[in-house]
């Protein structure tokens, strides 16, 4: 049976694996990672999927600050397992996260994915047009959602993390060596 609950600990070994499984390691290269790098994602605001016991997907929300809209969070990495895709994991996540944002009195969400799949769920390029990443970001592709009515309203500037840092290094990308992060800050995000 798929379940959705929050992420524990104990999940990170397999949710990193899931990752580098749907993303390949290019995703630390990624201008979203720029904002999640050494920091905590929000507390109560991780979620997985498991099938029987065993991880299917992952997604987070991290703290960033977004120009003159203040507090805002960005949602991401979103990852369903090829196998178990197309039975409405990915929907499942998504509404739970957004969901627990908005009773949690978060105001607006942003996140960089294609349109077609997240406008399902209200998210739209016309809310974060004047809105900057700390990198190269296909305008298109960076969307924002407003969970209060006019938390986006005419944003402008520049996006930055915000998240309490993460002493423990207990992520993977912290684990990479430094040759390897020097490729991959190369690549285009
Ligand atoms: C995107 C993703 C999370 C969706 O997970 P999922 O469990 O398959 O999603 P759902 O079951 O809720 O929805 C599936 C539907 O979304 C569609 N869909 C999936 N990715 C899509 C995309 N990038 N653009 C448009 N539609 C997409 C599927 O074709 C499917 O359509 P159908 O219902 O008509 O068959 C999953 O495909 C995935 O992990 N992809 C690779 C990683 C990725 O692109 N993540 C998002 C960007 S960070």
């Amino acid at each position: 049976m798929i379940t959705i609950r929050s992420e524990h600990a104990r999940d990170i070994k397999a949710r990193e694996a899931l990752l580098d499984d749907v993303f390949g390691i290019e995703r630390h290269a990624k201008t979203c990672e720029r904002l999640r790098e050494g920091r905590l994602p929000v507390r109560g605001l991780s979620f997985i999927s498991e099938d029987d016991g065993c991880l299917i997907g992952t997604v987070r929300l991290w703290h960033v600050e977004a120009g003159t809209a203040g507090a805002s969070l960005i949602l991401g990495p979103l990852a369903v397992a090829k196998a178990n895709r197309s039975s409405g994991v990915g929907a499942r996540l998504m509404r739970t996260a957004l969901r627990r944002a908005a009773m949690l009195g978060h105001r607006s969400i942003l996140l960089v994915g294609d349109v077609s799949y997240y406008e399902r769920f209200g998210f739209s390029a016309n809310l974060t047009q004047r809105l900057c990443l700390p990198g190269p970001v296909d305008p298109k592709r960076f969307l924002g959602l407003e969970l209060e009515t006019g938390a986006l309203f005419d944003a402008i500037g520049q996006v930055f993390a915000t998240g309490v840092l993460n002493s423990n290094h207990s992520d993977v990308v912290l684990h990479q060596s430094a040759s390897h992060r020097s490729r991959l800050m190369n690549l285009a995000a």
